[in-house]
């Protein structure tokens, strides 16, 4: 049976940067109560020509290389991200013009934090038919121009930058095992990020007040570790794979509190947990293949080890996923 793996990652982030200490002059917080409630110390902040499309196209050029793979050979470009450079069209389809990748067609998903790990599901069910295609994966961001920077709740929270992979279907055992994907549009109301107000009087909302985040965070908080715990148990099951054999956890980087919580329910040792939201706070879709190509480049995976990724977001969107590496 073929089995989708991942033979690029690549990252990019944008070249500013702010310091905790920066939003210090800007919000009423301090460095002490975002390191010690979030674990977030920088984030990085796009600037002119660092849109969401231009990210993405750099991560993926990166992945490209290391795939070995040049951007005429791709077949299918899915990029999530809730920030995309414009409506229409897709970033999907930007990223395509940038890289020249015009063997492709392209799409945008949003499923919020939670895009890449079902960007990755989609293209597993497109491998499973065709093993020969070669799929770009992107999770990308810019927040920044969604952040309400007098709301100390949110601001200090979230980061710009981008993570991509590339795919293709192998039948050695390796790739991908299992997924456990799922949303709540219920429980919407408590993160959510408001689009600009119709033009139809029909559907104009008395109250927007921008299109910012907005975010009850201690209950996103709850949920987040709950809803990652009960995916994680259910794509174990489904893989037949216990906690003591995953090599990596790489779960969604938003709160460091989270992560813990989570690494003491699931019972994995914290050092399997892979954190990078010190240095880019959360950036969303972006932040899962962000880590996967810090962890891949630093030597974290061999082939075989056993890769599990989790995720949470906006919708509710969350679920899991585990890789042969
Ligand atoms: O990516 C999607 C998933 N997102 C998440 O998973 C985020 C989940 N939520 C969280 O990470 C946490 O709930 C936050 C980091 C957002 C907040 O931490 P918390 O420990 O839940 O704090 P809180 O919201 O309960 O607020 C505690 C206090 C409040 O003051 P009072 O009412 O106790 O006087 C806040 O006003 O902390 C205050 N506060 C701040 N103080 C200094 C809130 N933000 C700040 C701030 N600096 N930046």
């Amino acid at each position: 049976m073929s089995r989708a793996v991942i033979c690029g990652t690549g990252s990019c982030l944008p070249t500013g940067k702010l310091t905790n200490q920066d939003l210090t002059d800007m919000v009423d917080t301090s460095d002490e109560w975002i390191t010690t409630r979030t674990g977030i110390k920088t984030r990085y902040i796009s600037g002119r020509g660092e849109e969401t499309s231009k990210l993405a196209a750099n991560a993926a050029l990166k992945a490209l290389t290391m795939a070995g793979i040049g951007a005429e050979e791709l077949d299918i470009i899915i990029v999530a991200t809730i920030t995309p450079d414009m409506s229409m069209p897709s970033c999907a389809c930007l990223v395509q013009q940038q890289l020249g990748a015009l063997n492709a067609f392209a799409f945008d998903l949003n499923a919020a934090c939670s895009g890449f790990v079902y960007g990755l599901d989609v293209a597993e069910k497109y491998l499973n038919s065709n093993p020969g295609l070669k799929i770009l994966v992107v999770g990308a961001e810019t927040l920044s121009g969604r952040i309400n920077w007098q709301d100390r709740n949110t601001c200090v929270l979230f980061g710009d930058g981008a993570g991509a992979c590339i795919l293709t279907g192998d039948d050695s055992g390796r790739g991908m095992l299992a997924a456990e994907l799922y949303s709540d549009g219920r429980l919407f109301d408590l993160l959510k990020m408001d689009s600009a107000p119709s033009m139809n009087p029909e559907f104009a909302v008395a109250d927007y007040d921008g299109s910012y985040i907005k975010m009850a965070g201690r209950d996103v908080f709850k949920y987040a570790v709950r809803f990652m715990e009960k995916s994680v148990a259910a794509v174990l099951k489904k893989a037949g794979i216990s906690i003591e054999e995953i090599r990596l956890l790489i779960p969604h980087q938003a709160n460091i509190r989270i992560l813990k919580n989570l690494a003491d329910h699931l019972g994995i040792a914290h050092e399997k947990v892979y954190i990078n939201l010190q240095k880019y706070g959360n950036t969303s879709a972006a932040s899962i293949p962000i880590a996967l190509d810090e962890a891949n480049r630093e030597g974290r995976l061999v082939d075989n080890d056993l890769l599990l990724l989790c995720c949470f977001g906006g919708g509710f969107t969350w679920g899991a996923m585990i890789f042969r590496w």
